[in-house]
């Protein structure tokens, strides 16, 4: 006879030896490995000295900011603004995704090129900073109080982010060689 069948539910084993408690697919531990990522990237900046080093590490904190941006206002910004009956958390973050959509165009592609070109990254870095402290301690404070399912949600967060890492001609505003970057009048 056939052998019975295995049960669907059962997760697979990766390898990465998840901490108890903190599942890898909870939309806020998602989130928050973003923002460390990318801080370390911008710390990196800080010492690099050469300017191949700096562009690399320029194109990787464009590309993880622009996918984090994009899967926040596409997936956890809606959820959390419904759930918190939220008018002001959300919006004001838009906002700030937006000014940091305007500082990402300023230097991605861009040469690294001298003082202007790392006060650039140092705002950036310096903004990102802000607007990472209002979402921890605020936005995600407050989301956790609630009944979403941030499971869910961060199984649709990481589905989401691969594709775009994948196929970064999905992403808002327009990746080298594709269309013009155009204004965000
Ligand atoms: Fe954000
Ligand atoms: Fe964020």
């Amino acid at each position: 006879m056939a052998t019975a069948p295995r049960k669907t539910s059962a997760s697979r084993k990766t390898a990465a030896g998840t901490a108890r408690g903190a599942s890898r697919t909870d939309a806020i531990a998602l989130l928050r490995a973003d923002h460390k990522h990318v801080s370390e990237l911008f710390e990196q900046y800080e010492s690099a000295r050469s300017t191949a080093k700096k562009k690399t590490l320029v194109a990787s904190i464009c590309q993880e900011l622009s996918v984090h941006a994009q899967i926040e206002e596409e997936i956890f910004y809606p959820a959390v603004k419904a759930a918190l009956k939220d008018k002001e958390l959300v919006p004001e973050a838009q906002v700030e995704h937006q000014s940091l959509k305007d500082l990402i165009a300023q230097v991605r592609d861009k040469e690294p090129d001298g003082e202007m070109f790392d006060a650039k990254i140092k705002v950036m870095s310096e903004y990102v900073k802000h607007h990472v402290k209002e979402e921890q301690n605020e936005m995600f404070v407050r989301a956790k109080k609630t009944r979403l399912d941030l499971q869910q949600l961060g199984e649709q967060l990481a589905a989401r982010k691969q594709s775009l890492m994948d196929d970064p001609s999905q992403l808002e505003g327009a990746p080298a060689g594709q269309a013009p970057v155009e204004n965000f009048a």
